[in-house]
């Protein structure tokens, strides 16, 4: 069965547009878990802009499903994750002028650097995932560093439309099925949404979505337990 992750970081971003308390991320992780998600996501940025050091103390304490913790490929961070011990991680490329996670992490280019924080967190229990572009030779480098998984961009995929959409799907099929023949677990994310999810959430192979930015922004008319649920319900119909 098709797995959700529900990235919770813009429930701090909201929380942090006021520097006060609420909402918090730890019962909003809570609430995905009692909905029927599978893992919770949240991104300890360098820049902390949403998701802070304690939130991801917070979540690790309090929730019973796998905690994904997504981060950039720094020291600083790797030995955070390694010290916290989240069941899973995720590393993304990081700027700081993005909106948002930008394009995939360049594995090809940063093997070196890469093969070392893997084998750490490895070392530490964590898996690890690599959020990449749905392209061969990324996939490739994926495996011969270490990795156990990848997550495959869907932006391109959900900024699309037609034909050009048609196009970023075969690439994401065709990733999906190179990645599992490598013997990496294969998930996928960004951008995806209730009404473009259910092309992708047919895809073979692909174990688990992640999302966020659409779930909560639905959880404001709708409640987040009902968002993730109905989000559930699509993946899994
Ligand atoms: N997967 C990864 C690796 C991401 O960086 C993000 C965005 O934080 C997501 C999934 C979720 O993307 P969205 O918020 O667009 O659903």
């Amino acid at each position: 069965m098709l797995k959700l992750g529900v990235n919770i970081d813009h429930v701090a971003t909201l929380r942090q547009a006021r520097k006060t308390v609420e909402p918090s991320p730890v019962q909003a992780a809570k609430i995905c878990e009692r909905a029927g998600a599978d893992s919770i996501v949240a991104h300890l940025r360098e820049d902390r802009r949403h998701i802070q050091d304690e939130d991801m103390r917070l979540i690790k304490e309090n929730i019973g499903i796998r905690f994904n913790m997504e981060m950039a490929a720094t020291s600083e961070i790797v030995e955070i994750a390694c010290l916290l011990k989240p069941e899973q991680s995720t590393l993304v490329p990081e700027k700081r002028q993005e909106i948002t996670t930008e394009g995939g992490l360049d594995v090809t280019g940063n093997r070196g650097v890469l093969k070392d924080y893997i084998f750490s967190l490895k070392k530490n229990g964590i898996l690890v995932s690599l959020f990449i572009e749905p392209i061969s030779g990324q996939i490739k480098a994926s495996k011969e560093v270490g990795a156990d998984a990848v997550e495959l961009h869907t932006g391109k995929y959900a900024n699309t439309k037609g034909e050009d959409q048609s196009k970023e799907l075969k690439k994401i099929i065709e990733s999906a099925h190179f990645a599992h023949t490598l013997n990496l677990k294969v998930y996928a994310g960004h951008g995806l949404n209730y009404e473009n999810v259910k092309a992708i959430a047919s895809i073979s192979f692909i174990e688990e979505l992640n999302i966020g930015h659409s779930i909560i922004s639905r959880a404001v008319f709708v409640g987040l337990e009902n968002a993730v649920k109905e989000m559930l319900n699509l993946l899994r119909s």
